[in-house]
């Protein structure tokens, strides 16, 4: 079969592999090429266990692989074949040098733009994919254009804006796409290449064309914005906490104010994720580097929240069970940052969990996916600390148990069961407030939830 356009995908990750299958799915007549310097990556995405767990994605691409979408290790033979070159490498926070923890580390994207410089053979269309700090595109147009080959390089915008999780349906029915490009002639051809494109199943009102800055700040902004509100209820469960508010009732009474809505306003023992807190902190930076600092202050402040609320919600847990938990053993329920994940990037798990451990508690880690990256994420740590992947295994003998990600099946569980194996007085505490509180109670439980007072029978 001849295929109308090649597209290429440089990097097998959590975006650009469900992007990929979902692109080669509403885009039959073109070839969709992923791939990866990573080739276990690429093995395990031609194979039957895929390296990332997504709900729909082994479906999805059952449906199309060895058809029209291809895993490779052959970045150069995809180069120059491509005619489209999806660019979603990992961008994380640099750990060196100026801007270290703050600005993005840029050093793989630049890799792919010197890759794609040596192996193009012709024109190209670069699409930007990862989120990248504004006006990076203006500096890969520069070392691509540097080129002898008289060939021509045109950079154009496109970030991702789906969920873990929820990923195929976000890639399936998204609220947006955004498409920014140089508003050049050549500019403007290449915006529609990829208008074009996500037009195979996206509604055109839904495609929004824009100027690139203002793509890759909307990218920012828009993390930014959802972290805000996940920070700001939960500084307000902290107030709920000392007084007799409610903060689901709170939330559901703001939420209902169309101004505000009902959606991010879950108070929790935090954010965790690859994306919020990376995107502030390039936000950050960017504002402090225009001489922004009051902007760079209020950004910054998101993030300490954030951290502040995990570190509280390991006080509560102290302070609760009588200042002691050397040697208690601790069953965690979850890992992944959000359900339906087995990521554990930034996850407040990791905080909860070493600081649990720093107090000599006796650590048991549950969760039905990430067991793997958790066990990579504790590596280091000497001491007492297992793995379970059954959860009344995990909570069998307890003193207490944490539940830190909102796994359906956490809700689901027979607490009785787990309350009779328990050592007593048990103690529950809810990170996530999924679970039925007064029940929890009634049943002997010591409830200890976020932005509610606590239920205790002592
Ligand atoms: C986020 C953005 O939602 C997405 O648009 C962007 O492309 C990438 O970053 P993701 O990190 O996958 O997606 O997950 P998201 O659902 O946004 O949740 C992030 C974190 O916030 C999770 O830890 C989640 O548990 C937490 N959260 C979310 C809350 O604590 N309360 C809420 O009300 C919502
Ligand atoms: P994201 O969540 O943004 O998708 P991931 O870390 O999951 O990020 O994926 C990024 C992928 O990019 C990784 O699989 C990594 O191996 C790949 N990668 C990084 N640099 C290159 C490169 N120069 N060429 C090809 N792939 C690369």
């Amino acid at each position: 079969m001849t295929f109308e356009k090649q597209i290429l995908c440089i990097g097998a990750g959590y975006v650009g592999g469900p992007t990929m299958a979902m692109i080669a799915m509403k885009c039959p007549r073109y070839k969709v090429t992923v791939v990866d310097i990573n080739s276990a990556r690429i093995a395990a995405w031609n194979s039957n266990a895929l390296p990332i767990y997504e709900p729909g994605l082994d479906a999805l691409v059952q449906k199309t692989r060895g058809t029209n979408l291809f895993f490779s290790t052959g970045i150069e033979q995809g180069i120059q074949a491509a005619d489209i070159i999806f660019v979603s490498v990992n961008t994380p926070t640099k750990t060196f040098g100026h801007g270290a923890g703050k600005a993005a580390d840029l050093q793989f994207w630049e890799k792919t733009a010197r890759q794609i410089l040596v192996h193009a053979t012709n024109n190209k269309i670069v699409v930007e994919k990862s989120t990248l700090p504004v006006r990076t595109a203006e500096a890969m147009e520069r070392i691509l254009n540097q080129n002898t080959k008289n060939i021509h390089f045109e950079v154009v915008s496109n970030p991702e804006f789906l969920a873990e999780g929820t990923a195929i349906a976000d890639l399936e029915n998204p609220d947006r796409v955004l498409i920014g490009s140089q508003e050049t002639p050549d500019g403007l051809k290449a915006r529609k290449a990829i208008v074009d494109i996500y037009a195979h199943w996206v509604p055109r009102d839904r495609i929004i064309e824009c100027n690139v800055w203002s793509a890759e700040l909307s990218k920012l902004t828009a993390n930014a914005f959802l972290a805000q509100r996940i920070s700001s209820i939960n500084s307000i469960s902290a107030l709920c906490e000392r007084t007799e508010a409610d903060i689901t009732e709170v939330a559901a009474a703001i939420g209902k104010d169309a101004r505000i809505g009902a959606k991010f306003l879950r108070a929790g023992v935090g954010f965790g994720g690859s994306c919020f807190k990376k995107d502030i902190l390039n936000l950050v930076y960017i504002c402090q580097s225009y001489g922004l600092t009051e902007i760079a202050e209020y950004w910054e402040s998101v993030i300490r929240i954030n951290e502040w609320q995990e570190r509280r919600f390991v006080r509560t847990m102290l302070e609760s069970m009588f200042n002691t938990i050397a040697g208690k053993k601790i069953a965690l329920l979850g890992f992944a940052f959000k359900a339906d994940t087995g990521d554990t990037r930034e996850s407040p798990a990791i905080v909860v969990a070493r600081s649990l451990l720093e107090e000599h508690a006796d650590v048991v880690v549950s969760d039905p996916k990430a067991l793997d990256n958790a066990r990579e994420d504790l590596k280091d740590v000497p001491q007492a600390l297992s793995f379970e992947v059954d959860p009344y295994r995990a909570t069998d003998g307890a003193h207490a148990v944490a539940l830190l990600t909102d796994w359906q099946l956490y809700r689901d569980l027979d607490y009785e069961r787990i309350l009779q194996s328990m050592e007593q007085p048990a103690f529950l505490f809810d990170g996530r407030n999924i679970l039925d509180h007064k029940k929890l109670f009634d049943l002997g439980f010591n409830v200890f939830a976020i932005g509610k007072a606590p239920l205790k029978h002592f």
